[in-house]
């Protein structure tokens, strides 16, 4: 695993989203994986910049998201279909037909996840995955657990993901309840990793993921295993991590 340590928050979004450009450039029918969360909100104002600035060719680009609620409507401006229209997809020359999220509509969860999973592994995987890192250690919305969910799927959603995740809704009622989400297989299909963390409060959390032992309590040190991982975190993320 490579990590690039960055001062703030704004240089990691910096530094996260010019990988992604040479992603782009390199290939430019690539399949980019995406995320949600607070997180990677500047690295896609940072692609957008570049799109903007004539720099960025988004035309040929395939997407799949990592994650959606269950039972949001793509109007809703809490869904990730939503917040992806909102941070990047309406900002950029992406073809709409291209992007892909699990349809958090669909009530039959299990013919939703096959349905989506085959997608992915129709594209091969992603060619670049850009992960956030959750407070209990969750990628995507894959919740610690005794074993790794492989496939795409249902997931209930643990207390402090609810709990967390509140600010965005109007009470705690109207977070949803459960998600549709990649599995760690699907994750760790793509040929390249980019996880970004920023802010003090989990320095905890990365130190236990890329440190500690790999166990499906903390789904993210599953990536430990993979062959092209890079983490782009700020100081106080890292502030943690044995020297
Ligand atoms: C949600 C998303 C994750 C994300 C996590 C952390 O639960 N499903 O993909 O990584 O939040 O979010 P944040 O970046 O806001 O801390």
């Amino acid at each position: 695993m490579r990590i690039i340590k960055t001062k703030d928050y704004e240089e990691m979004s910096r530094k996260a989203a010019n990988i992604i450009a040479a992603q782009v450039i390199a290939k430019p029918d690539c399949v980019l994986g995406l995320a949600t969360g607070s997180t990677p909100i500047g690295t896609y104002k940072n692609l957008v910049a570049k799109y903007e600035a004539g720099d960025l060719d988004f035309s040929e680009v395939k997407t799949v998201n990592l994650d959606e609620y269950k039972g949001l409507t793509r109007e809703n401006d809490q869904s990730y279909y939503y917040f992806m229209h909102d941070n990047l997809f309406n900002h950029v020359n992406i073809d709409l037909a291209n992007t892909n999220l699990p349809d958090g509509t669909k009530e039959d969860a299990d013919a939703e996840c096959a349905a989506y999973e085959a997608l992915i592994k129709s594209f091969g995987g992603a060619d670049l995955q850009l992960l956030g890192l959750g407070h209990n250690g969750h990628i995507g919305f894959n919740e610690p657990d005794s074993h790794f969910p492989v496939a795409t799927h249902c997931v209930d959603l643990q207390e402090r993901t609810i709990e967390a995740n509140k600010r965005f809704f109007a009470s705690i009622d109207d977070v949803p309840k459960q998600a549709y989400t990649m599995g760690i297989g699907t994750i760790m299909s793509a040929k390249k990793i980019l996880i970004v963390v920023s802010g003090e409060d989990k320095a905890d959390t990365v130190a236990k993921a890329f440190f500690g032992p790999v166990t499906p309590e903390v789904p993210a040190s599953i990536l430990q295993l993979h062959a092209d991982v890079v983490l782009v975190a700020d100081e106080a993320a890292l502030s943690k991590i044995p020297q």
